[in-house]
């Protein structure tokens, strides 16, 4: 099969790497990919969010199956343009149309859809400019902290927790008077939930699904899980809580539910699923949902999948999930990603990195955010640049993450750009979640 992976960060890197070694990948591309996926296949230029230069790579290079990697194509529509192109309709498509898409696409959407069909979820209400004052009289009936959400896709930034009710209030207006563009003309605000987050995600037809690897995302720029909000530093898999009581009781309230509300809904699902939740005292709540897969978590992910995800792809696309079995091995990984300085604020592009930024004994070195200067040097193009990746194999869950943590701060160490940083705390947290039983 030939296969296309649309999209260029970390995540894709991750699947094209796990396609790449699928029985039937005859060749592989990557629109636009990066450096580091073509050294397992071929990039085309363009973006994912130009259908007819999708179309034109697909039919150029007779393209069996297109991967979706981000969101942002699959809310504006790509899906139902390729259900629809009589050219494009016979082209097996994972990603959901955008009726699904809205899942992600709109917050408002997604916390209805969760209401309606009992799944847990923060109690939540929705305004406009127009409802501002129940908006003010809702907030004075919660308590602090304040959860604000931009409806609409607002690159990751759109979700605002305040601390205090003026505070709240303020964001309130800024966030109604344009400072998340359109995605902000309503917002969603809702009861905060305390407790430890976790990624899990599931690959569907819309009729049965495939539960992947859960994962843990560390969003926070500094160590400890202070300062300012990131895509996303790390990433570690299995994460400890999630024991086999939890999964099931993620199946019968999240996932059984969901797949029945999007089909009595009439909306067809074929694609990943990522559930993020909030573990409260045991039971799990959903924060959001999104049409993709996790950047970090996926470069973790999908070293711990031990079966044929190219196999996987192509039964979901043909609607018959119902016949895989998914092999997920019980080997760790983490995941350390390095930044440029200054990021998740401004920062500097085209630095030129050296080391080891291709490949390592132990480890994998997933291309988030770098490109070849026109002199064929590495060097960055993102604030997030490189996602290293480890697993271990000791059966002591302690070890196993002390394991990743020293291949990957040793990989982290020999890369070397002006201005590289990372967390050196990843892991730390689930070793004292393990050790204090
Ligand atoms: P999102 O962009 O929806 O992933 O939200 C960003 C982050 O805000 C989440 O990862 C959570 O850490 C936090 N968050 C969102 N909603 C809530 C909530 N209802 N209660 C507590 N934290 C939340
Ligand atoms: N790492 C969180 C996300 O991909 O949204």
């Amino acid at each position: 099969m030939n296969v296309l992976v649309l999209g260029g960060g970390g995540r894709e890197h991750a699947i094209a790497w796990k396609i790449s070694q699928g029985k039937e990948c005859t060749r592989l591309f990557a629109m636009p990919g990066n450096p580091g996926t073509a050294r397992i296949g071929q990039n085309l230029a363009g973006s994912p969010k130009d259908f007819a230069l999708v179309k034109k790579a697909v039919l150029d290079n007779n393209v069996d199956m297109v991967v979706v990697g981000p969101e942002d194509p699959l809310v504006g529509g790509l899906g139902d343009f390729f259900a629809e192109d009589p050219d494009l309709k016979d082209v097996l498509f994972v990603g959901p149309g955008s009726k699904g898409a809205a899942l992600e696409g709109s917050k408002e959407f997604a916390k209805q859809f969760m209401q309606r069909h009992g799944i847990p979820t923060a109690a939540f209400r929705s305004f406009t400019a127009g409802t501002i004052d129940e908006a003010d009289r809702f907030l004075e009936s919660l308590k602090a902290p304040y959860v604000l959400k931009a409806d609409g896709l607002a690159a990751g930034k759109g979700v605002l927790i305040c601390q205090s009710l003026d505070q709240a209030k303020e964001e309130l207006r800024n966030m109604l008077g344009g400072k998340f563009g359109s995605a902000g003309n309503t917002v969603v605000i809702e009861e905060f939930l305390s407790g430890i987050e976790v990624s899990m995600f599931i690959l569907t037809d819309g009729k049965d699904y495939l539960l992947l690897p859960e994962a843990k995302d560390y969003k926070r720029i500094g160590e400890g899980d202070t300062g300012l909000n990131t895509g996303g530093m790390g990433a570690v898999s299995p994460v400890p809580f999630v024991t086999d009581d939890f999964k099931n009781k993620v199946r019968e309230r999240i996932i059984l539910p969901t797949l029945k509300g999007l089909q009595e809904e009439g909306i067809p699902y074929k694609g990943f699923i990522f559930l993020g939740l909030m573990n409260c005292g045991g039971d799990p709540y959903v924060i959001e949902y999104n049409v993709r897969m996790g950047d970090p978590e996926t470069e973790a992910v999908m070293t711990r999948i031990d079966s044929d995800l190219l196999h996987h792809l192509k039964m979901c696309a043909l609607g018959r999930l119902s016949e895989e079995k998914i092999i997920v091995s019980d080997h760790s990984a983490l995941t350390v990603v390095c930044v440029s300085g200054g990021y998740p604020e401004s920062y500097k592009k085209g630095i030129e990195i050296k080391g080891n930024a291709f490949s390592a004994p132990d480890a994998n070195i997933f291309h988030m955010g770098t490109a070849l200067s026109l002199d064929g040097k590495l060097v960055t193009s993102g604030g997030r640049v490189l996602a290293i990746t480890s697993g271990s194999r000791q059966s002591n869950a302690v070890r196993a993450i002390e394991e990743g943590r020293e291949t990957c701060y040793k990989e982290a160490e020999g890369i070397e750009f002006q201005g590289k940083y990372f967390r050196k705390d990843i892991g730390l947290d689930i070793i004292r979640y393990i050790e204090e039983g």
